[in-house]
Order: structure tokens, then C-alpha cells, then sequence
């Protein structure tokens, strides 16, 4: 009788045992997909100098020799506040999805880098009227830059992530950048 009961026990222990694992699995894939699985944006920024409707303009002049590998010879403190175009595709044709409004300063002595600083708003598709907000640190002599999204509002409100940075084309200040946001927010911040 006593070898039956505990042999019992251990069945249900196992039963139990295998019912948490499986709860525990759902738990976790439904944890990946609410929070964890961050929202992939692709889009290119065209930052324009010249032409009839400038959208970046340089409001100071830095100081001191041009930095070494800015192509534009850009100094030290220099300034520049943009309102660019963000589009689908590379070309200045391609379906505009927003906007990238902000500055950046040139904070360093050594590279050419940049202290950037930017809100995005969405105007098109899913994310119509949202916005991220992007600061970090652009150095414009490397491949691919790392900047971080530090909040969002309406789908992004409370966002976290970062944006994978690169010059996709550049013709004297005129420069097309390719821009990859992964952006991570929280369900409950959202309303959702
Ligand atoms: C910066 O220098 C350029 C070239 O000398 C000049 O055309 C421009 O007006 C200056 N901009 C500012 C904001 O001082």
C-alpha cells in the first residue's frame, strides 16, 4: 500500500512538474512577443544643404582647424539645425514617411563626431503621428554609427531602442542617410 501511494505521488509530482514547464514555456514566448521583440523602422534622411528649400542650415561657425576625415571640413562647434525628409526608399523621389527635426553640434576634437540630437515624427502608416526621440553620438568617419532612441510618444511612448546609422550617399554637404530604428516599448505604457 505504501509502495502504491508514493508511486502515485511521484506521477503526480511528474504530472505537475510537466504542466509548470509548459506554462512556463507559454509565458515566456508570449514575454518575447509582448516586450521583448523590438519594432524594426527603415528609412532614408535626406539632409540638404543647398537648393531652393534648404533643410539643414548651419546656425554656428566652429572654431578652430577642420577636423581630419569630415570631407566637409567641419570644425569644431559647428551647428547645424535640420527639419529633413524621411523617406521609403534612397532617392529624393521616394514616398516620404516623416520627418527628422533637430540638430546636431560638432563635440569633438579628435574625430569628426556629433552630438545629435532629434525627434522623428511618423506621418505615414502605422506609426501616423508618433514620434521617437534620438540622441547620440554620430561619428561621420565610421561605417556604421550607433545612436539611442531615448523615448517616443503615441506608440512609442516610454520607447527604448537605438539606430543603426549609416551614409548611404554624399555629395558636398548634401548627404542621404540610411537609418535602422529598433525600437522597444512597453505594451502597458502604450495603452495597448
Ligand atoms: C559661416 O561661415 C560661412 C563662410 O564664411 C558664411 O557664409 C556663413 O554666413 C557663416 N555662418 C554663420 C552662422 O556665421
Amino acid at each position: 500500500m505504501l509502495n502504491m501511494a508514493s508511486l502515485l505521488t511521484s506521477a503526480s509530482l511528474a504530472t505537475l512538474l510537466m504542466g509548470m514547464a509548459i506554462v512556463f514555456f507559454a509565458y515566456a514566448v508570449a514575454g518575447v512577443d509582448a516586450q521583448d521583440a523590438p519594432k524594426h523602422l527603415h528609412f532614408y534622411m535626406h539632409d540638404g544643404y543647398t537648393g531652393p528649400k534648404p533643410t539643414a542650415v548651419q546656425i554656428v561657425n566652429g572654431t578652430g582647424q577642420p577636423l581630419k576625415g569630415s570631407g566637409g571640413g567641419a570644425r569644431f562647434g559647428d551647428t547645424v539645425v535640420m527639419d529633413d525628409r524621411l523617406t521609403e526608399g534612397p532617392t529624393p523621389a521616394s514616398r516620404v514617411v516623416g520627418r527628422a527635426q533637430g540638430f546636431y553640434v560638432t563635440a569633438s576634437q579628435g574625430d569628426p563626431a556629433m552630438l545629435l540630437t532629434m525627434n522623428v515624427l511618423l506621418t505615414e502608416g502605422p506609426y501616423d503621428g508618433s514620434s521617437l526621440t534620438v540622441m547620440g553620438r554620430n561619428n561621420i568617419a565610421t561605417t556604421e554609427r550607433e545612436l539611442a532612441v531615448v523615448g517616443g510618444t503615441g506608440v512609442f511612448r516610454m520607447a527604448t531602442g537605438y539606430v543603426l546609422w549609416k551614409t548611404a550617399s554624399w555629395r558636398g554637404r548634401n548627404a542621404v542617410l540610411e537609418l535602422d530604428a529598433y525600437v522597444y516599448v512597453s505594451p502597458a505604457a502604450a495603452g495597448a
